[in-house]
């Protein structure tokens, strides 16, 4: 057994913490405190205070959906940014932006520019994704590997924690009626993840691979990992080495090599099909209390719930933790996915027919812990990681980060037109967006998805060959029976 290195998990906690505050924070906070913002948009409008209601819902609409451009930007440039400045200044970089776009988003409420505000979250979105990964590369290559869950654990810990703060301080009455002090406070942590990352050392992969610096590797070695032994130390810089003969074996897939390779193409998919399962979380961190209020529950009740839901979901990603590893990895996102699907349509049913029967209105709360809950506790965390499972190792990179680009992109066109739509067609609008297409991609799950827990990769890559690829190998190895299935076929 190994110990757990607690040192190195405590700096990683409070980095992620810091590090992934701005992100967390400022998603939860509008959807609590959207009182106090929907009357600065009305203040800071070119003619004050005769902001029509249809003006609000697509301008704060807009200045929410912003965070997807920033953060599919700040996707596509970190990896550049990280081989060339390294992990260390890239969670540097990322975290000074953070702390900038808080004082931006500080001076726009005291100016009263909603267009600054607007500004600030492209910033904070562009800095949160460069610090988010420049954190993963940094401590994913540090640590050593019987603590690489632990820690990637932390920066999704991070993020629902960070929520659930965001959404606390929004409240009426805590810092909501307050908007320089709600934003004030985010400099805080933002400030402590900029100074701390300073004085980290660089990752022991990125000095010995790409620096070719055996003393430095050596150093951060005993930082991160506390080996003082140098015989230790020799293994896992030949580790290392073997690592980087491999990489230069491997030639990496491009989009057309994912998009032609058919089992790769189909992983590909299904890992696409899943993280747009997880779309709808956006809304509801976004736009809860509000959807809450027109279902016709007063606002404190409603921010309090939106709140709750919250500190439920930072249980369920503490009890997902242990979850994960203990089933079957394609029933429980099936299970969960199905169980999120059916809360958003009880959701929209409960908000249209509160309309008739007010008691009805409470299967909204209902469901909204459920979508909460079903989505924390596994199915999340699973879309996070399932496109690394499915496809060869080669292609992994790639097809990650396009997935999370097109994911991104529909993300940005659902969250802009949802608020506006669910205020003119109603709560029909859930069902439009996120109950159909995420049956479909359900459907789509249960068909194809191999299972991965456990598995090499190459079994699953057999298991993602169609009926084409497979027929074709199995007619060379049993021609007579395979013949008799073509016919049938
Ligand atoms: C903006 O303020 C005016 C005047 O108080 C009010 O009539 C209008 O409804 C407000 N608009 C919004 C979107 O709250």
């Amino acid at each position: 057994m190994h110990d757990i290195n607690w040192r190195l998990l405590a700096l990683s906690a409070v980095l992620a913490v810091t590090a992934i505050f701005q992100m967390g924070y400022t998603n939860a906070y509008p959807n609590t405190a959207i009182g106090s913002f929907r009357l600065f948009l009305n203040e800071s409008s070119e003619e004050p205070m005769t902001m029509s209601k249809s003006e609000f819902e697509w301008a704060w609409s807009a200045m929410l959906a912003v965070y997807f451009i920033g953060f599919a930007t700040g996707s596509i440039v970190s990896a550049g940014i990280a081989d060339r400045i390294g992990r260390k200044w890239t969670l540097f970089l990322g975290t000074c932006g953070s702390l900038l776009s808080a004082l931006i988003a500080l001076f726009s409420i005291i100016l009263k520019s909603s267009l600054m505000f607007g500004f600030s979250r492209l910033v904070m979105s562009l800095s949160a994704a460069i610090s988010m990964n420049g954190l993963i590369l940094l401590f994913q290559e540090s640590s050593p590997t019987h603590m690489k869950g632990l820690i990637s654990f932390n920066a999704e810990m991070a993020f629902v924690v960070t929520n659930l703060i965001g959404g606390l301080f929004g409240m009426q009455g805590v810092l909501g009626q307050n908007l320089i002090g709600l934003i004030a406070v985010s400099i805080i942590p933002s400030t402590v993840a900029c100074v701390l990352s300073a004085f980290l050392k660089e990752s022991p992969k990125y000095l010995f691979l790409k620096k070719n610096d055996a003393t430095e590797a050596g150093r951060a070695l005993k930082f991160y990992q506390n080996i003082k032994d140098e015989d230790e130390k020799m293994n896992v810089l030949n580790d290392l080495k073997m690592e980087r003969e491999d990489m230069q074996n491997q030639r990496t897939g491009s989009i057309f090599d994912i998009l032609s390779n058919q089992p790769v193409r189909r992983g590909f998919l299904l890992g696409f099909a899943t993280m747009q399962l997880t779309v709808s979380v956006w809304p509801v961190i976004f736009y809860s209390t509000d959807f809450l209020m027109d279902a016709g529950f007063s606002y404190e009740l409603s921010e309090s719930v939106s709140t709750g839901m919250l500190f439920l979901s930072t249980l369920s990603t503490v009890a997902g933790m242990f979850i994960v590893e203990k089933f079957s990895r394609k029933w429980l996102l099936i299970g969960t996915a199905v169980v999120n699907i059916l809360a958003i349509l009880g959701f929209a049913m409960s908000a249209i027919l509160a309309h008739y029967w007010n008691a009805i209105s409470y299967g909204c709360i209902v469901c909204l812990i459920l979508h909460g809950a079903s989505y924390s506790v596994a199915m999340g965390p699973i879309a996070w990681f399932i496109t690394s499972e499915l496809v060869p190792i080669n292609f992994r990179a790639t097809a990650q980060s396009l997935v999370l680009g097109l994911n991104h992109t529909v993300a940005l066109v659902i969250a802009f037109l949802t608020f506006p739509l669910y205020k003119t067609i109603g709560p029909v609008t859930l069902v439009i967006f996120f109950v159909l297409p995420g049956a479909l991609c359900i459907l789509m799950l249960i068909l194809y998805l191999p299972e991965t827990k456990d598995k090499h990769i190459n079994e699953i890559v057999e298991k993602l060959k169609d009926a084409k690829a497979r027929r074709k190998k199995s007619r060379a190895e049993e021609a007579e029976e395979s013949y008799g299935m073509n016919k049938l076929g």
